[in-house]
């Protein structure tokens, strides 16, 4: 294993591991093309520059009177009037620190007035479509609506769904920004409208769109936002729920301890009484997580003065050569809800006639140090709606399988980038995919514990 950094192409950002060498299984190595964005993208240099000339002040938040404790507990305070400002948040919005996205949906889910109506699309990542039915949500009945096929159609289910609604209590709709699988944008602005006609609120998933696109919570009227820091270029563990404080502050504190707690008393009949918090401390119990959150703050002054639009424009020709390049290869085909036009992020993900996307993943990593992701992407019900399959088989991670003629495949591959992919990793992965699908793979490869790899002592194969 070998890393080190150096000047990325021109047009886009320095991000660490630009000359990390991968093995080869047909011998040698080939510079890493990371080309798995959506699921974590590499450290913005710029990030962790300022990381690491924070971390010799790195001290206790909320919990010092030491130099260092004021200087940490400053930067984490000014970390969440950076990522208010990133997000365009409104001046009585909170911004709660939390782990990732995942962590940040639950809460919101536990924090809902109880008995809250929630609206979800089954084409959600899992972190959006499941934490209102788990056991720590408030949330009443959950209603998953169905794919939609173009991003009117979604608004219209949306609003006739929430007009059947009995009653007035609280609703919520939850809804990406950008899907996890497709890359394809959804109508935010429009969804919210729909929710806030009927009462009810809305939070974005903003996991794939913040990366790639400006997201400003006032303009777009959404209630929340929630993100990661590490598909922002800023991978140290935090994550943010941005948004309504009504809600956050009148719910129980998301995990119980100190720093969500203001004044804890004897009680008069034995035990303590809580006075909580009614800033977002309130759901950061615990140690703070300074330097994640830092980062984040750090990642959002770097894109912002790259300028999105720059960011987006030079991400689009990327998108319309992988488009253009994949339309080439025979038997391969895009995935998409909202069709060829539908507009869509640095997120692409295909099958191919003949092969099992894990063969394909493997043999891209290992014949030409490509990293994609392949599966179901944690979006299970939506993979499943694209590639036809009701439901019935399991993903599969074997090399085996390969979708034959009037078999389905299982899983799908995903290729993703963003501010940090040079333009000839997008070049290699295409031309390493047409030399897979055209002329084989160059090794043999056997499932070992259900992965698709490269089979040990074997030769290559034969041209
Ligand atoms: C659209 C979307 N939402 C939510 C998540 C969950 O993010 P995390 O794993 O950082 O919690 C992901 C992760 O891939 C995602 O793509």
């Amino acid at each position: 294993m070998s890393a080190s950094t150096s000047a990325p192409a021109p047009g886009c950002l320095p991000v660490l591991g630009r000359d990390v060498r991968a093995p080869l299984v047909t011998g040698g190595d080939a510079e890493y093309a990371a080309l798995d964005y959506a699921a974590s993208a590499p450290a913005l240099q710029r990030v962790w520059d300022d990381v690491a000339a924070y971390a010799p002040y790195y001290g206790s938040v909320h919990r010092g009177a030491g130099y260092l404790s004021q200087l940490s507990t400053e930067l984490f305070e000014s970390s969440r009037a950076t990522v208010a400002g990133f997000l365009g948040c409104r001046p009585d919005d909170q911004v709660v620190f939390t782990r990732s996205t995942t962590d940040s949906l639950n809460l919101l889910a536990a924090a809902l007035p109880p008995g809250t109506e929630v609206y979800v699309f089954e084409t959600e990542h899992h972190a959006a479509l499941l934490p209102w039915q788990h056991g720590g949500s408030a949330a009443g009945r959950v209603t998953v609506l169905p794919a939609p096929g173009s991003p009117g159609q979604a608004v219209a289910a949306l609003d006739s769904a929430l007009a059947a609604r009995v009653g007035d209590g609280p609703a919520l709709v939850c809804v990406t920004g950008a899907s996890n699988v497709t890359g394809e944008l959804w109508p935010v602005r429009e969804l919210t409208a729909a929710a806030h006609r009927h009462g009810a609120r809305l939070v974005l998933d903003a996991a794939q769109l913040a990366p790639h696109h400006p997201v400003d919570v006032a303009d777009l009227g959404v209630d929340w936002v929630a993100f990661s820091g590490h598909k922002l270029y800023a991978p140290f563990g935090a994550g943010v729920l941005a948004g309504r404080a009504d809600w956050l502050r009148a719910a129980p504190p998301y995990l119980a301890g100190g720093g969500a707690s203001r004044r804890v008393l004897r009680a008069a009949g034995g035990g303590v009484d809580v006075e909580w918090q009614t800033t977002a401390a309130r759901h950061e119990a615990g140690s703070p997580n300074v330097i994640g959150a830092y980062a984040i703050a750090s990642a959002c002054r770097a894109l912002t003065e790259a300028g999105f639009d720059a960011l987006v424009a030079r991400e689009q020709t990327l998108v319309a050569r992988v488009l253009a390049g994949l339309a080439e290869l025979p038997g391969v085909r895009v995935l998409s809800l909202f069709g060829a036009d539908a507009a869509r992020v640095g997120v692409v993900s295909f099958v191919v006639d003949g092969w099992s996307s894990p063969h394909l993943a493997a043999a891209l990593s290992a014949e030409h140090g490509i990293g994609v992701r392949d599966g179901l992407f944690c979006a299970h019900p939506l993979v499943r709606a694209l590639l036809g399959d009701a439901g019935g088989s399991a993903e599969s991670a074997a090399c085996g399988g390969a979708a034959g003629d009037g078999e389905r495949p299982l899983n799908a591959v995903r290729v993703s980038f963003g501010a940090g992919t040079p333009d000839e990793h997008v070049d290699r992965f295409l031309a390493a995919l047409g030399s897979l699908v055209r002329d084989g793979a160059r090794w043999p490869y056997r499932t070992v514990d259900g992965r698709c790899v490269p089979a040990a002592g074997a030769e290559p194969v034969a041209a």
